[in-house]
């Protein structure tokens, strides 16, 4: 049975991964290293908890003797490397930490994959998920391609850079088999409410403000969640080893045309009479070193590897409404810890 390490699967996107995976391939046992960190929660994965093929192990992947330990106890053919503090407004209150878990915690992952299987690559890969966001900021045109020089300006970008960095210096120094994929902000599901859609809809069900950075007219490319697992089972068993992909939705929006969707979405939802929740939009102070534009190319994995988004952004964000307005206990659940001294420090 091929063993697969996923970390940070309590996260967002790792429960989705592990999720997709461990239902997909019985032939595969998954586990899932995560440290639960305010973002991370079992209870994104209360439906393969007590799967045959699962095992959850909570951990941090910078304790070096630890992640040795667990390298050798289990043997892992492959790692799908997820977990990282993920938040750029965290970033700037508290950047080490970003060092910490991005920078150090990749290169002992590396490290122990690395001296387990001492240069007895075959069949064995480690598979580094990374953001679009160490390519910098875009003007109004353009789109980021693999190509692109790396460039991040927010603490959070920088770290990740840095670890994409490493995977490849790995790859290229010690002959490690390595993949790394460059997603798109991604929206859906079980994603912590710091992030701008989650953070949102909470406030928009609350009927609180809506704290808009700058002038609102920031853009982004959004990719729903589950089109970016399956994009990550996709590459992890068809990609070419030492190569990027970028992963994006063909899907730029101006955050202030984002936010009125939202709004008009939910207004229909909850029969709210029309605007009622846009008047809750407020300008706040911009964030520092806030990236203008994000835009992904992503026609490399669609022709080499066939892949393409599943769903509409009006259709996955309804999709993401309804699961926030299906799971109004997993958010009290998550707001009432040290979310509130989060919130009060960052909108203050
Ligand atoms: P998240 O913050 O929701 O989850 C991160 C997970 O990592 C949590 O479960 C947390 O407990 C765990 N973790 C943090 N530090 C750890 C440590 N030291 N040891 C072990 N586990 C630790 O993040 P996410 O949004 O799901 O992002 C997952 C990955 O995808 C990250 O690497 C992120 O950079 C990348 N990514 C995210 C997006 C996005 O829009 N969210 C887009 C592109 C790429
Ligand atoms: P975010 O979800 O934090 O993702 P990222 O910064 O990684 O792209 O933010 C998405 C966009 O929304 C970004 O331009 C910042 C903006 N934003 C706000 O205007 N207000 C907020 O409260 C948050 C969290 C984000």
């Amino acid at each position: 049975m091929k063993k697969i390490l996923i970390t940070g699967g309590a996260g967002f996107i790792g429960s989705h991964v592990v999720r997709l995976l461990v239902n997909k391939y019985s032939q595969y046992h998954i586990f899932n290293l995560d440290k639960l960190t305010y973002a991370g929660n079992l209870e994104n994965l209360s439906d393969v908890d007590d799967a045959i093929n699962y095992t959850f192990i909570k951990g941090d992947i910078t304790d070096e003797e630890f992640v040795n330990s667990l390298f050798k106890k289990h043997k892992f053919d492959s790692v799908i490397h997820l977990a990282a503090e993920s938040h750029v407004d965290r970033s700037i209150t508290d950047p080490l930490a970003f060092a910490k878990t991005n920078i150090l915690g990749t290169m002992v992952l590396l490290n122990s994959f690395k001296s387990l299987w001492q240069n007895k690559w075959e069949g064995k890969l480690f598979y580094h998920v990374s953001t679009d966001e160490v390519y910098g900021t875009l003007g109004e045109t353009g789109l980021f391609t693999e190509t692109t020089s790396y460039d991040p300006n927010s603490p959070y970008s920088a770290s990740k850079a840095s670890s994409d960095h490493f995977v490849r210096a790995y790859g290229e120094t010690f002959g490690l088999p390595y993949v790394i994929s460059n997603c798109s902000n991604n929206y859906g599901a079980n994603q912590f409410p710091e992030k701008l859609i989650p953070l949102f809809i909470n406030n928009i069900l609350n009927n609180k403000s809506l704290p808009v950075y700058g002038d609102g007219k920031y853009t982004r490319d959004w990719l729903y969640v589950v089109d970016h697992a399956i994009a990550i089972d996709i590459i992890f068993h068809k990609a070419k080893l030492g190569e990027t992909y970028n992963i994006g939705g063909f899907n730029e929006w101006q955050n202030i045309d984002l936010i009125r969707l939202l709004c008009e979405q939910i207004d229909e939802k909850l029969n709210r009479k029309e605007g009622q929740s846009e008047k809750l939009i407020t300008y706040v102070k911009d964030r520092p070193g806030h990236d203008l534009r994000y835009a992904i190319d992503a026609s490399k994995i669609n022709k080499e590897l066939g892949w393409s988004p599943s769903v509409t952004f009006e259709e996955g964000l309804s999709k993401t409404i309804d699961w926030y307005l299906e799971n109004e206990e997993w958010m009290k659940r998550i707001i009432s810890g040290e979310y509130v001294d989060y919130y009060k420090n960052q909108y203050k």
